[in-house]
Protein backbone atom coordinates (compact mmCIF):
# COMPACT_ATOMS: atom_id res chain seq x y z
CA UNK A 1 0.00 0.00 0.00
CA UNK A 2 2.98 2.63 0.58
CA UNK A 3 3.88 1.55 -2.98
CA UNK A 4 0.79 2.72 -4.06
CA UNK A 5 0.45 5.64 -2.11
CA UNK A 6 3.80 6.92 -3.46
CA UNK A 7 2.93 6.01 -6.65
CA UNK A 8 0.02 8.31 -7.05
CA UNK A 9 1.43 11.05 -4.57
CA UNK A 10 5.03 10.93 -6.20
CA UNK A 11 6.39 11.66 -2.73
CA UNK A 12 9.62 10.80 -2.69
CA UNK A 13 11.63 8.02 -0.88
CA UNK A 14 14.72 8.45 1.30
CA UNK A 15 16.92 8.91 -1.96
CA UNK A 16 15.19 11.61 -2.58
CA UNK A 17 13.74 10.67 -5.70
CA UNK A 18 10.55 9.79 -6.45
CA UNK A 19 7.75 7.81 -8.83
CA UNK A 20 7.24 10.76 -10.48
CA UNK A 21 11.07 11.84 -10.89
CA UNK A 22 12.12 11.70 -14.42
CA UNK A 23 15.51 10.49 -16.05
CA UNK A 24 16.84 14.38 -16.19
CA UNK A 25 15.85 14.97 -13.20
CA UNK A 26 17.74 12.45 -11.22
CA UNK A 27 20.99 12.85 -13.46
CA UNK A 28 20.99 16.98 -13.21
CA UNK A 29 24.01 18.02 -12.92
CA UNK A 30 26.10 14.79 -13.40
CA UNK A 31 29.14 14.86 -15.48
CA UNK A 32 29.73 11.19 -17.60
CA UNK A 33 32.32 12.48 -20.09
CA UNK A 34 34.99 10.08 -19.32
CA UNK A 35 32.46 7.14 -19.61
CA UNK A 36 31.19 4.83 -21.97
CA UNK A 37 27.93 2.86 -21.88
CA UNK A 38 26.21 -0.04 -23.89
CA UNK A 39 22.41 0.28 -24.05
CA UNK A 40 20.31 -3.38 -25.56
CA UNK A 41 17.23 -2.10 -26.87
CA UNK A 42 17.85 1.81 -26.86
CA UNK A 43 16.38 2.78 -29.93
CA UNK A 44 12.70 2.75 -28.30
CA UNK A 45 10.26 2.86 -24.89
CA UNK A 46 12.72 3.62 -21.86
CA UNK A 47 15.96 2.38 -23.17
CA UNK A 48 15.76 5.41 -25.97
CA UNK A 49 15.37 7.87 -22.87
CA UNK A 50 17.95 6.22 -21.30
CA UNK A 51 20.28 6.57 -24.32
CA UNK A 52 19.02 10.04 -24.71
CA UNK A 53 19.60 11.17 -21.16
CA UNK A 54 23.06 9.03 -20.70
CA UNK A 55 24.06 11.02 -24.03
CA UNK A 56 23.10 14.90 -22.23
CA UNK A 57 24.96 13.77 -19.40
CA UNK A 58 27.90 13.27 -22.15
CA UNK A 59 28.33 9.58 -21.88
CA UNK A 60 29.56 7.74 -25.34
CA UNK A 61 26.62 5.74 -25.84
CA UNK A 62 26.47 2.67 -27.56
CA UNK A 63 22.96 1.50 -28.51
CA UNK A 64 22.73 -2.20 -29.51
CA UNK A 65 19.92 -3.59 -31.49
CA UNK A 66 18.33 -5.58 -33.86
CA UNK A 67 16.52 -3.51 -36.10
CA UNK A 68 18.98 -0.85 -37.56
CA UNK A 69 16.47 1.27 -39.11
CA UNK A 70 14.97 1.82 -35.78
CA UNK A 71 18.65 2.10 -34.69
CA UNK A 72 19.21 5.00 -36.74
CA UNK A 73 16.15 6.73 -36.13
CA UNK A 74 17.02 6.71 -32.41
CA UNK A 75 20.34 8.25 -33.40
CA UNK A 76 18.97 10.87 -35.54
CA UNK A 77 16.77 12.24 -32.89
CA UNK A 78 19.46 12.33 -29.70
CA UNK A 79 21.69 14.23 -32.53
CA UNK A 80 18.41 16.69 -33.19
CA UNK A 81 19.00 17.71 -29.60
CA UNK A 82 23.11 18.87 -29.70
CA UNK A 83 24.90 17.22 -32.86
CA UNK A 84 27.82 16.48 -30.78
CA UNK A 85 26.54 13.76 -28.98
CA UNK A 86 28.38 10.51 -28.75
CA UNK A 87 26.21 8.31 -30.03
CA UNK A 88 27.32 4.73 -32.12
CA UNK A 89 24.79 2.24 -32.76
CA UNK A 90 25.46 -1.82 -33.42
CA UNK A 91 23.82 -4.45 -34.09
CA UNK A 92 22.23 -7.22 -31.49
CA UNK A 93 19.84 -9.69 -31.74
CA UNK A 94 19.53 -11.72 -28.40
CA UNK A 95 17.88 -14.09 -28.75
CA UNK A 96 20.49 -15.55 -30.86
CA UNK A 97 23.83 -16.90 -29.44
CA UNK A 98 25.87 -16.52 -32.49
CA UNK A 99 24.50 -12.47 -32.76
CA UNK A 100 25.63 -12.27 -28.83
CA UNK A 101 28.97 -13.91 -29.83
CA UNK A 102 29.16 -11.54 -32.89
CA UNK A 103 28.37 -8.87 -31.06
CA UNK A 104 30.50 -8.55 -28.14
CA UNK A 105 33.47 -9.57 -30.70
CA UNK A 106 32.97 -6.41 -32.62
CA UNK A 107 32.85 -4.24 -29.46
CA UNK A 108 35.58 -5.76 -28.44
CA UNK A 109 37.52 -5.10 -31.63
CA UNK A 110 36.54 -1.61 -31.08
CA UNK A 111 39.08 -1.18 -28.34
CA UNK A 112 36.80 1.49 -26.53
CA UNK A 113 36.58 1.29 -22.59
CA UNK A 114 33.19 -0.01 -20.77
CA UNK A 115 31.87 1.25 -17.95
CA UNK A 116 28.34 0.93 -18.24
CA UNK A 117 26.45 -1.85 -19.31
CA UNK A 118 22.43 -1.31 -19.22
CA UNK A 119 20.42 -5.26 -19.75
CA UNK A 120 17.35 -3.05 -21.14
CA UNK A 121 16.30 -4.80 -24.24
CA UNK A 122 12.93 -7.32 -23.37
CA UNK A 123 9.86 -8.50 -24.91
CA UNK A 124 6.83 -9.63 -22.70
CA UNK A 125 3.73 -11.73 -22.92
CA UNK A 126 4.47 -13.38 -26.23
CA UNK A 127 2.71 -16.36 -28.19
CA UNK A 128 4.87 -19.32 -27.15
CA UNK A 129 7.63 -19.80 -30.03
CA UNK A 130 11.54 -21.03 -29.69
CA UNK A 131 14.32 -18.81 -30.93
CA UNK A 132 16.54 -20.12 -33.60
CA UNK A 133 18.71 -21.96 -30.77
CA UNK A 134 15.17 -23.88 -29.69
CA UNK A 135 14.81 -21.60 -26.45
CA UNK A 136 11.45 -19.89 -25.28
CA UNK A 137 11.75 -16.96 -26.69
CA UNK A 138 11.01 -15.03 -23.71
CA UNK A 139 13.70 -17.08 -21.63
CA UNK A 140 15.65 -16.57 -24.71
CA UNK A 141 15.84 -12.90 -25.05
CA UNK A 142 15.64 -11.34 -22.21
CA UNK A 143 17.46 -13.58 -19.91
CA UNK A 144 20.01 -15.87 -21.82
CA UNK A 145 20.82 -13.34 -24.30
CA UNK A 146 21.86 -11.07 -21.88
CA UNK A 147 23.33 -13.95 -19.65
CA UNK A 148 25.90 -14.11 -22.35
CA UNK A 149 26.15 -10.62 -23.70
CA UNK A 150 27.19 -9.56 -19.70
CA UNK A 151 29.49 -12.71 -19.38
CA UNK A 152 31.40 -12.07 -22.68
CA UNK A 153 31.90 -8.31 -22.37
CA UNK A 154 33.14 -8.74 -18.52
CA UNK A 155 36.68 -8.82 -19.01
CA UNK A 156 36.59 -5.24 -21.18
CA UNK A 157 34.75 -3.86 -17.91
CA UNK A 158 37.06 -5.19 -15.65
CA UNK A 159 40.06 -3.86 -17.59
CA UNK A 160 38.23 -0.50 -17.61
CA UNK A 161 37.76 -0.07 -13.97
CA UNK A 162 40.90 -1.01 -13.18
CA UNK A 163 42.49 1.44 -15.60
CA UNK A 164 40.51 4.40 -15.06
CA UNK A 165 39.79 3.31 -11.30
CA UNK A 166 36.52 4.01 -11.87
CA UNK A 167 33.40 1.86 -10.79
CA UNK A 168 31.93 -0.06 -13.62
CA UNK A 169 28.26 -0.83 -13.20
CA UNK A 170 25.87 -3.70 -14.45
CA UNK A 171 22.22 -2.16 -14.42
CA UNK A 172 19.16 -5.31 -15.43
CA UNK A 173 16.14 -3.82 -16.44
CA UNK A 174 13.90 -6.34 -14.46
CA UNK A 175 10.20 -5.69 -13.77
CA UNK A 176 7.66 -6.28 -10.80
CA UNK A 177 6.33 -8.73 -12.70
CA UNK A 178 9.10 -11.40 -11.74
CA UNK A 179 7.08 -12.34 -8.62
CA UNK A 180 4.16 -13.59 -11.05
CA UNK A 181 6.06 -16.56 -12.34
CA UNK A 182 5.50 -20.45 -12.05
CA UNK A 183 5.20 -22.19 -9.11
CA UNK A 184 8.76 -22.81 -8.54
CA UNK A 185 10.40 -19.66 -9.60
CA UNK A 186 12.32 -20.55 -12.85
CA UNK A 187 10.94 -24.35 -14.51
CA UNK A 188 14.32 -25.53 -15.16
CA UNK A 189 13.26 -28.86 -16.46
CA UNK A 190 10.59 -27.42 -18.72
CA UNK A 191 12.25 -24.22 -20.23
CA UNK A 192 11.35 -24.93 -23.67
CA UNK A 193 7.81 -26.80 -23.14
CA UNK A 194 5.08 -25.55 -24.77
CA UNK A 195 3.39 -27.53 -22.49
CA UNK A 196 1.81 -25.71 -19.94
CA UNK A 197 3.41 -22.46 -21.40
CA UNK A 198 1.90 -18.98 -19.76
CA UNK A 199 2.96 -15.90 -21.64
CA UNK A 200 2.37 -14.28 -18.37
CA UNK A 201 4.18 -16.16 -16.24
CA UNK A 202 7.05 -16.78 -18.96
CA UNK A 203 7.25 -13.21 -18.88
CA UNK A 204 7.74 -12.99 -14.65
CA UNK A 205 10.13 -16.28 -15.19
CA UNK A 206 12.58 -14.59 -17.41
CA UNK A 207 12.80 -11.53 -15.33
CA UNK A 208 12.64 -12.80 -12.19
CA UNK A 209 15.62 -14.60 -13.73
CA UNK A 210 17.04 -10.73 -14.56
CA UNK A 211 17.23 -10.02 -10.42
CA UNK A 212 19.08 -13.11 -9.60
CA UNK A 213 21.47 -13.06 -12.52
CA UNK A 214 22.29 -9.40 -11.25
CA UNK A 215 22.43 -10.92 -7.77
CA UNK A 216 24.76 -13.87 -8.56
CA UNK A 217 26.98 -11.82 -10.52
CA UNK A 218 27.24 -8.83 -7.96
CA UNK A 219 27.91 -11.62 -5.26
CA UNK A 220 30.66 -12.97 -7.54
CA UNK A 221 32.20 -9.61 -8.17
CA UNK A 222 32.30 -8.87 -4.80
CA UNK A 223 34.39 -11.89 -4.17
CA UNK A 224 36.95 -11.38 -7.06
CA UNK A 225 37.43 -7.71 -5.65
CA UNK A 226 36.08 -6.34 -9.08
CA UNK A 227 35.22 -2.57 -8.70
CA UNK A 228 32.08 -3.26 -10.56
CA UNK A 229 28.70 -3.27 -9.13
CA UNK A 230 25.12 -5.12 -10.47
CA UNK A 231 22.05 -4.19 -9.75
CA UNK A 232 18.38 -4.68 -11.16
CA UNK A 233 15.40 -2.22 -11.69
CA UNK A 234 11.22 -2.18 -11.99
CA UNK A 235 11.31 1.15 -14.40
CA UNK A 236 7.35 1.49 -13.34
CA UNK A 237 4.30 0.98 -15.73
CA UNK A 238 4.70 2.56 -18.54
CA UNK A 239 3.17 2.25 -22.85
CA UNK A 240 5.78 1.38 -24.83
CA UNK A 241 6.22 -0.78 -28.02
CA UNK A 242 6.67 -3.25 -24.96
CA UNK A 243 2.58 -3.82 -24.95
CA UNK A 244 2.76 -4.95 -28.58
CA UNK A 245 1.01 -8.65 -27.74
CA UNK A 246 -1.18 -7.23 -25.18
CA UNK A 247 -2.25 -3.87 -26.36
CA UNK A 248 -5.76 -3.48 -26.13
CA UNK A 249 -5.71 -5.30 -22.39
CA UNK A 250 -3.24 -3.06 -21.62
CA UNK A 251 -4.79 0.50 -22.90
CA UNK A 252 -8.34 -1.27 -21.08
CA UNK A 253 -6.79 -1.12 -18.21
CA UNK A 254 -5.19 1.60 -17.77
CA UNK A 255 -8.61 3.16 -17.82
CA UNK A 256 -8.77 1.76 -14.61
CA UNK A 257 -5.19 2.52 -13.02
CA UNK A 258 -4.15 5.75 -14.71
CA UNK A 259 -2.51 6.43 -11.29
CA UNK A 260 0.30 3.98 -12.01
CA UNK A 261 0.87 4.36 -15.04
CA UNK A 262 4.48 6.83 -15.62
CA UNK A 263 5.66 8.31 -18.76
CA UNK A 264 8.49 7.58 -20.45
CA UNK A 265 11.03 10.22 -19.26
CA UNK A 266 9.95 8.94 -15.42
CA UNK A 267 10.10 5.35 -16.70
CA UNK A 268 13.89 5.66 -17.69
CA UNK A 269 14.31 7.15 -14.16
CA UNK A 270 15.68 4.26 -11.77
CA UNK A 271 18.18 2.79 -14.74
CA UNK A 272 19.94 6.34 -15.20
CA UNK A 273 20.08 6.73 -11.58
CA UNK A 274 21.66 3.25 -10.83
CA UNK A 275 23.76 3.93 -14.23
CA UNK A 276 24.66 7.25 -13.13
CA UNK A 277 23.91 8.38 -9.48
CA UNK A 278 26.75 9.12 -7.20
CA UNK A 279 24.95 7.85 -3.80
CA UNK A 280 24.69 4.03 -5.69
CA UNK A 281 28.44 4.02 -5.44
CA UNK A 282 29.84 0.51 -3.82
CA UNK A 283 25.70 -0.55 -3.88
CA UNK A 284 25.65 -3.91 -5.28
CA UNK A 285 23.02 -6.94 -5.52
CA UNK A 286 19.89 -4.56 -4.92
CA UNK A 287 16.87 -4.08 -6.52
CA UNK A 288 15.37 -0.13 -6.86
CA UNK A 289 11.39 0.80 -7.43
CA UNK A 290 10.97 4.54 -8.19
CA UNK A 291 14.75 5.03 -7.66
CA UNK A 292 14.81 3.52 -4.30
CA UNK A 293 15.47 0.25 -2.69
CA UNK A 294 13.05 -2.32 -3.05
CA UNK A 295 12.76 -5.94 -1.32
CA UNK A 296 11.66 -8.31 -3.93
CA UNK A 297 10.11 -11.40 -4.53
CA UNK A 298 11.53 -14.61 -1.54
CA UNK A 299 12.77 -16.16 -5.03
CA UNK A 300 14.53 -13.04 -6.11
CA UNK A 301 16.46 -13.13 -2.74
CA UNK A 302 17.13 -17.13 -3.12
CA UNK A 303 20.69 -17.67 -2.90
CA UNK A 304 20.28 -21.18 -4.15
CA UNK A 305 18.37 -20.65 -7.06
CA UNK A 306 20.49 -17.91 -8.39
CA UNK A 307 23.48 -20.26 -8.08
CA UNK A 308 20.98 -22.57 -9.98
CA UNK A 309 20.67 -20.58 -12.35
CA UNK A 310 23.66 -19.50 -13.34
CA UNK A 311 24.89 -22.44 -13.61
CA UNK A 312 21.72 -23.76 -15.66
CA UNK A 313 22.49 -20.71 -18.02
CA UNK A 314 26.18 -21.98 -18.57
CA UNK A 315 25.62 -25.28 -19.59
CA UNK A 316 22.83 -24.47 -22.19
CA UNK A 317 24.43 -22.04 -23.72
CA UNK A 318 27.50 -24.33 -23.83
CA UNK A 319 25.20 -26.87 -25.85
CA UNK A 320 23.77 -24.44 -28.06
CA UNK A 321 27.62 -23.43 -28.90
CA UNK A 322 28.11 -26.85 -29.35
CA UNK A 323 26.00 -27.93 -31.38
N1 LIG B 1 7.05 -0.69 -20.11
C1 LIG B 1 6.80 -1.20 -18.92
O1 LIG B 1 5.76 -0.96 -18.34
C2 LIG B 1 7.83 -2.08 -18.26
C3 LIG B 1 7.54 -2.56 -16.98
C4 LIG B 1 8.47 -3.38 -16.34
C5 LIG B 1 9.65 -3.71 -16.98
N2 LIG B 1 9.91 -3.25 -18.23
C6 LIG B 1 11.17 -3.64 -18.87
O2 LIG B 1 11.83 -2.53 -19.40
C7 LIG B 1 12.61 -2.92 -20.53
C8 LIG B 1 12.36 -1.95 -21.68
O3 LIG B 1 11.02 -2.02 -22.07
P1 LIG B 1 10.23 -0.93 -22.90
O4 LIG B 1 8.93 -0.77 -22.24
O5 LIG B 1 11.07 0.24 -23.15
O6 LIG B 1 9.97 -1.77 -24.24
P2 LIG B 1 10.22 -1.47 -25.79
O7 LIG B 1 9.92 -0.05 -26.11
O8 LIG B 1 9.51 -2.54 -26.52
O9 LIG B 1 11.78 -1.64 -25.91
C9 LIG B 1 12.38 -2.88 -25.91
C10 LIG B 1 13.58 -2.86 -26.82
O10 LIG B 1 14.16 -4.16 -26.82
C11 LIG B 1 14.45 -4.49 -28.15
N3 LIG B 1 14.50 -5.93 -28.36
C12 LIG B 1 13.50 -6.83 -28.27
N4 LIG B 1 13.94 -8.05 -28.59
C13 LIG B 1 15.24 -7.93 -28.92
C14 LIG B 1 16.25 -8.83 -29.38
N5 LIG B 1 15.99 -10.13 -29.57
N6 LIG B 1 17.48 -8.34 -29.61
C15 LIG B 1 17.75 -7.06 -29.44
N7 LIG B 1 16.85 -6.15 -29.04
C16 LIG B 1 15.60 -6.58 -28.79
C17 LIG B 1 13.37 -3.86 -28.95
O11 LIG B 1 13.77 -3.78 -30.28
P3 LIG B 1 12.77 -4.14 -31.50
O12 LIG B 1 12.16 -2.83 -31.86
O13 LIG B 1 13.69 -4.67 -32.55
O14 LIG B 1 11.79 -5.16 -31.02
C18 LIG B 1 13.25 -2.52 -28.27
O15 LIG B 1 14.23 -1.61 -28.75
C19 LIG B 1 12.24 -4.36 -20.82
O16 LIG B 1 13.26 -5.20 -20.33
C20 LIG B 1 10.97 -4.58 -20.04
O17 LIG B 1 10.82 -5.91 -19.62
C21 LIG B 1 9.03 -2.43 -18.88
C1 LIG C 1 37.70 13.14 -17.46
O1 LIG C 1 39.03 12.79 -17.74
C2 LIG C 1 39.92 13.89 -17.83
C3 LIG C 1 41.27 13.36 -18.26
O2 LIG C 1 41.66 12.26 -17.50
C4 LIG C 1 39.96 14.61 -16.51
O3 LIG C 1 40.78 15.75 -16.60
C5 LIG C 1 38.54 15.06 -16.13
O4 LIG C 1 38.54 15.65 -14.85
C6 LIG C 1 37.60 13.88 -16.14
N1 LIG C 1 36.21 14.36 -15.93
C7 LIG C 1 35.40 13.82 -15.04
C8 LIG C 1 34.07 14.43 -14.92
O5 LIG C 1 35.69 12.85 -14.36
C1 LIG D 1 27.10 18.35 -26.85
O1 LIG D 1 27.74 17.08 -26.64
C2 LIG D 1 29.13 17.15 -26.45
C3 LIG D 1 29.63 15.71 -26.33
O2 LIG D 1 29.01 15.01 -25.28
C4 LIG D 1 29.44 17.97 -25.22
O3 LIG D 1 30.83 18.09 -25.03
C5 LIG D 1 28.80 19.36 -25.35
O4 LIG D 1 28.99 20.08 -24.15
C6 LIG D 1 27.32 19.23 -25.63
N1 LIG D 1 26.74 20.55 -25.88
C7 LIG D 1 25.74 21.03 -25.17
C8 LIG D 1 25.24 22.38 -25.57
O5 LIG D 1 25.24 20.42 -24.24
C1 LIG E 1 21.21 -9.28 -15.68
O1 LIG E 1 22.53 -9.31 -15.22
C2 LIG E 1 23.19 -10.54 -15.30
C3 LIG E 1 24.55 -10.30 -14.89
O2 LIG E 1 24.62 -10.85 -13.66
C4 LIG E 1 23.08 -11.14 -16.68
O3 LIG E 1 23.79 -12.34 -16.71
C5 LIG E 1 21.60 -11.30 -16.89
O4 LIG E 1 21.30 -12.09 -17.99
C6 LIG E 1 21.07 -9.91 -17.02
N1 LIG E 1 19.73 -9.91 -17.54
C7 LIG E 1 19.07 -8.80 -17.93
C8 LIG E 1 18.14 -8.83 -19.05
O5 LIG E 1 19.15 -7.78 -17.44
C1 LIG F 1 35.71 2.04 -7.18
O1 LIG F 1 35.52 3.19 -7.98
C2 LIG F 1 35.20 4.37 -7.27
C3 LIG F 1 35.05 5.50 -8.26
O2 LIG F 1 34.10 5.25 -9.20
C4 LIG F 1 36.27 4.69 -6.27
O3 LIG F 1 35.87 5.81 -5.52
C5 LIG F 1 36.47 3.50 -5.34
O4 LIG F 1 37.54 3.76 -4.49
C6 LIG F 1 36.79 2.26 -6.16
N1 LIG F 1 36.85 1.13 -5.25
C7 LIG F 1 37.79 0.21 -5.33
C8 LIG F 1 37.68 -0.92 -4.36
O5 LIG F 1 38.70 0.26 -6.14
C1 LIG G 1 4.46 -11.46 -4.38
O1 LIG G 1 3.23 -12.13 -4.43
C2 LIG G 1 2.83 -12.72 -3.21
C3 LIG G 1 1.55 -13.51 -3.41
O2 LIG G 1 1.26 -13.73 -4.73
C4 LIG G 1 2.64 -11.64 -2.17
O3 LIG G 1 2.30 -12.21 -0.92
C5 LIG G 1 3.94 -10.86 -2.01
O4 LIG G 1 3.75 -9.78 -1.16
C6 LIG G 1 4.40 -10.33 -3.37
N1 LIG G 1 5.73 -9.78 -3.18
C7 LIG G 1 6.15 -8.67 -3.80
C8 LIG G 1 7.57 -8.28 -3.55
O5 LIG G 1 5.44 -8.01 -4.50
Amino acid sequence: MVGVFSLVTGRHGPSGFGSASTAEQVTEGIDASNLTAIITGGASGIGLETARILALRKAHVIIAVRNMVSAKKAKEQILQENESARVDIMNLDLCSVKSVRSFAENFNALDLPLNILINNAGIMFCPFKRSEDGIEIQFATNHLGHFLLTNLLLDKMKQTAKATGKEGRIVNLSSIAHNYTYRKGIRFHKINDQNGYSNKKAYGQSKLANILHANELSRRLKEEGVNITANSVHPGVIMTPLMRHSSYLMHFLKVFTFYIWKNVPQGAATTCYAALHPSMEGVTGKYFVDCNEFKPSSFARNKILARKLWDFSNKLIDSISKA
